[in-house]
């Protein structure tokens, strides 16, 4: 078939890359001058592991090929579909921003030739309807199709999805994406548009209100005989539950899951529809930077005041450079705002970069200079590069009060606690006493166990 995926961002490009493998003829379309370029010269404009490897071997098919405008892509030969994978950044009321998707339609439906037009892009419910009010000829040949992708596995979602999810009014059209998806196996859910779009922020939803859990659990967890990383641990081994994203942290981070539960929030408010878990969710999120800040200055002695604060870490995750929702936005200020002379390392971003991301922080190249001489050391982001790095090395550079906060709980606890730092990660992480090597005697444990039988002497 030959598709015009319009948009060429995270979702676009690796959908592009994704349908050109399977041996469909692929236009991507991207508006963004600069963005264009750099496709056009075979460079990915956004990062995504193996994209570059992948993109470069479908150039060479000749399958695959980038334009500015959708028109562009009809001029070869006529389309069977246009993907729409254009951004739906949030407005400033938190409620999701159209603007993209309504050019994108609107384009769309000018194209002569009657493609299929798939909505991927994400949307609060009702936005299909109340585009194919607006274009009734699209309603035979309109599918609502979300996108599910993870940053960091995009390819292999793809061409392996958990599911896909097709909401239509017409089941002409879902023939058609059956068969521009042929060669993917995966479980389908057909539905109307709007249902598909509500699938879309229910899952995000549910995801984001796993991480709010892990981190309320985390908070619950901070007294010495709890350990939060056992607790999720022995949680997620249930197959109800399981441990995705089950882990205490920085928060929802990224993009998708900040901006779409409160898109959702802000859908359902307008519907006057309360929700009180998704509130929860997104309010626990909300004071993640601020609770990791308080346990850094807590950890300190309480002032950071002219303290040397090592920020290691400014992406969420190591994987993706999308920096759009990313937490240390939050907590780069805020760290800053409190007096600490922050000096920041992320192997991901350029010096220039980082220095424009954290103006009056000092950008490092080099973990060892960023340590070295630092009161602090916090942990934002789960670099293989800080996880591996000799602790014991960078702890005795340090100065007091030597304080490590890990707020991503990814160095090795066990190894922390035996150095002469102040070791702190989200919840209590500290390793249970080893079991006694010989049984305890009855006294042993009567003295122990403050309940224990007292007929014991
Ligand atoms: N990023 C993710 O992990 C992810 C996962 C699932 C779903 N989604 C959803 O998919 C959509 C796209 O997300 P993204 O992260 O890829 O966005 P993005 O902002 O990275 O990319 C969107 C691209 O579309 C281009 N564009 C906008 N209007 C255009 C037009 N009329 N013609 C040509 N190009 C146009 C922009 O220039 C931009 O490059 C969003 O609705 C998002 O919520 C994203």
């Amino acid at each position: 078939m030959r598709a015009a995926v319009v948009g060429q961002g995270y979702v676009g490009l690796t959908g592009a890359v994704a349908l050109a493998q399977q041996g469909h003829r692929v236009v991507g379309v991207e508006q963004d001058r600069e963005r264009l370029a750099c496709l056009r010269a075979g460079e990915p404009p956004v990062l995504e592991p193996g994209l570059i490897q992948q993109m470069t071997a479908v150039l060479r098919t000749g399958r695959l090929e980038f334009v500015e405008d959708l028109a562009d892509a009809m001029v070869a030969d006529p389309l069977d579909v246009v993907m729409i994978c254009v951004g739906t950044p949030p407005a400033a009321d938190g409620s999701a921003n159209l603007s993209q998707v309504l050019t994108a339609i609107e384009e769309a439906a000018e194209l002569a030739g009657a493609p299929l037009v798939v909505l991927k892009s994400t949307v609060p419910p009702g936005t299909s309807d109340m585009l194919l009010a607006e274009y009734p000829e699209l309603r035979r040949r309109f599918v609502c199709n979300p996108e599910f992708l993870n940053q960091g596995s995009a390819l292999d979602d793809w061409q392996a999805p958990a599911r896909i999810v097709a909401g239509a009014h017409h089941p002409e059209a879902v023939t058609v994406l059956r068969d521009l998806y042929r060669s993917v196996s995966c479980p389908w859910v057909t539905s109307t548009p709007a249902t598909a779009e509500m699938i879309k922020y229910a899952s995000n939803a549910f995801l984001a209100t796993k991480i709010s859990f892990a981190n309320e659990l985390a908070r619950m967890c901070a007294a010495p005989d709890l350990n939060v990383d056992h607790v999720v641990q022995g949680v997620g081994l249930d197959p109800r539950i399981g441990h995705a994203l089950l882990r205490p942290g920085m928060g929802h981070g990224a993009s998708c899951l900040p901006k779409d539960t409160a898109a959702l929030f802000h859908w359902a408010a307008g519907q006057g529809i309360p929700t009180p878990l998704l509130d929860a969710t997104v309010r626990t999120d909300a004071q993640q930077p601020a609770a990791v800040l308080g346990l850094l200055r807590e950890s300190v002695g309480g002032r950071l005041r002219e303290l040397e604060v090592a920020v290691l870490g400014v992406r969420h995750e190591p994987w993706s450079d999308d920096l759009r929702s990313a937490p240390s936005r939050v907590l780069l200020p805020l760290l800053q705002e409190q007096g600490a002379a922050v000096r920041v390392w992320d192997p991901g971003l350029t010096p220039d970069e980082l220095s424009h991301l954290a103006p009056s922080a000092t950008a490092h190249t080099a973990l060892l200079t960023a340590v070295a001489g630092a009161h602090a050391v916090l942990v934002l982001t789960e670099w293989p590069q800080a996880v591996e790095a000799d602790w014991a090395d960078l702890a005795a550079r340090m100065r007091e009060p030597r304080v490590v906060v890990d707020a991503k709980n990814c160095l090795p606890p066990a190894l922390l606690h035996r150095l002469p730092v102040v070791y702190r990660g989200i919840g209590n992480r500290r390793p249970a006493p080893e079991p006694a090597a010989t049984e305890p005697s009855a006294n042993e444990l009567a003295a122990a166990d403050p309940v224990a039988p007292q007929t014991v002497v």
